[in-house]
């Protein structure tokens, strides 16, 4: 018996677009720069009524609508997100209550940038112990509230939005689709290289993004390889099997490094990051609706999920659409 299935995508983008010029108006920085550096030209900054749940509403809107099913049927809702409407409840309560499916199981979770990777996990095990029939994974954020925008090795890589998905809890009904094989990972002691400077328990502030960007870049090309090799390993398959490969969308850079180490076709890999640069828990679902709804990705194909981010953690997951 397959994983549990994917029945529907959607996605949802703040209205406002920031090009890399504006930001180099603000801090001392160029668009050749950062197109060089990054591959990023442009991403969406929420506006004063957008935040982390309104967009998590819009998207998750959008995959019910692609799935055809009734937000009264889910019975599970998982939301990943680094930067949560309020400290609690947790916003996937407000995605639910906008929904109007109260009563199920609704939940956040904390992976930063692998959020989405970590949350598909969670809502597939839950839907195999018949927790829930259906559910909606969403990575959802506003990264642009903890960024500090005097800083110009942070602020110019990341971008605001949401991505969505329906499951189905697996049947055994010998269809083939759905999600095949998963690994997740964590490595505490990474904790320096990326984290945020504050929080309730410590500051009582919300704190902004710090990074050491290029031992970022080294971890997340090596981890990335890797488990995207364990993946193919516990599945049987090679490389070459695969159709598509949507990544977590920190830097173009990174992309191409992890594709060409493991052989996979730079045609193969889905890029959205020039114009949502990283959208943290949001980018990968952002990304796999993008090609859905584009026609690249089809039914039936072979699509590899994989992610990187603060903790570190990480992972991926490959599903037969
Ligand atoms: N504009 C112009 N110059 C800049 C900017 C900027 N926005 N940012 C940094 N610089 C300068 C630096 O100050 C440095 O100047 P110096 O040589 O005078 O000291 C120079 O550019 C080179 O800096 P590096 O940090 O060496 O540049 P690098 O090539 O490593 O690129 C980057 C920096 C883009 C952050 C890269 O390291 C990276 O992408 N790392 C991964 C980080 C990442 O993706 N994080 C996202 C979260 S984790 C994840 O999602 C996997």
């Amino acid at each position: 018996m397959s994983g549990s299935r994917l029945i529907g995508t959607g996605s949802a983008l703040p209205r406002r677009i920031v090009t890399n010029a504006e930001l180099a108006e603000r801090v001392d920085t160029s668009d050749e720069w950062i197109v060089a550096r990054t591959g990023i030209r442009q991403r969406h900054i929420a506006g004063d009524d957008e935040t982390t749940s309104t967009l998590a509403i819009a998207a998750a809107r959008a995959a019910l609508a692609d799935a055809g099913v009734d937000a009264a049927s889910i019975g599970l809702i998982i939301l990943a997100t680094a930067t949560p409407d309020n400290t609690f409840p947790a916003t996937a309560t407000k995605v639910q209550a906008a929904l109007g499916c109260n009563g199920g199981v609704a939940f956040d979770v904390a992976a930063v940038c692998s959020g989405f990777l970590y949350a598909l996990a969670a809502a597939d095990s839950l839907l195999r112990t018949g927790m829930a029939k259906r559910a909606l994974v969403i990575g959802a954020e506003t990264f642009s509230r903890i960024l500090d925008w005097e800083d110009r090795t942070t602020c110019v890589l990341f971008g605001d939005g949401a991505g969505a998905v329906v499951l189905e809890a697996p049947s055994d009904d010998g269809d083939t689709r759905g999600i095949i094989g998963t690994r997740l990972h964590a490595d505490g002691d990474q904790h320096d290289l990326l984290y945020v400077d504050g929080g309730p328990s410590t500051t009582q502030t919300v704190g902004h993004v710090r990074m050491r960007g290029q031992e970022v870049f080294r971890h997340a090309v090596v981890n990335l390889s890797a488990v995207l090799r364990e993946v193919l390993e516990d599945t049987g398959l090679r490389p070459e099997d695969l159709d598509w490969v949507v990544p977590h969308q920190a830097n173009a850079r990174i992309l191409d490094a992890t594709a060409r180490k493991l052989g996979i076709a730079p045609e193969k890999v889905i890029v959205t990051v020039d114009r949502h640069a990283n959208t943290s828990a949001a980018s990968v679902p952002l990304a796999l609706d993008v090609a859905r709804k584009d026609g690249r990705i089809k039914a039936g194909d072979l699509v590899m999920l994989e992610a990187m981010g603060g903790g570190f953690t990480w992972g991926a997951s490959l599903i037969r659409m």
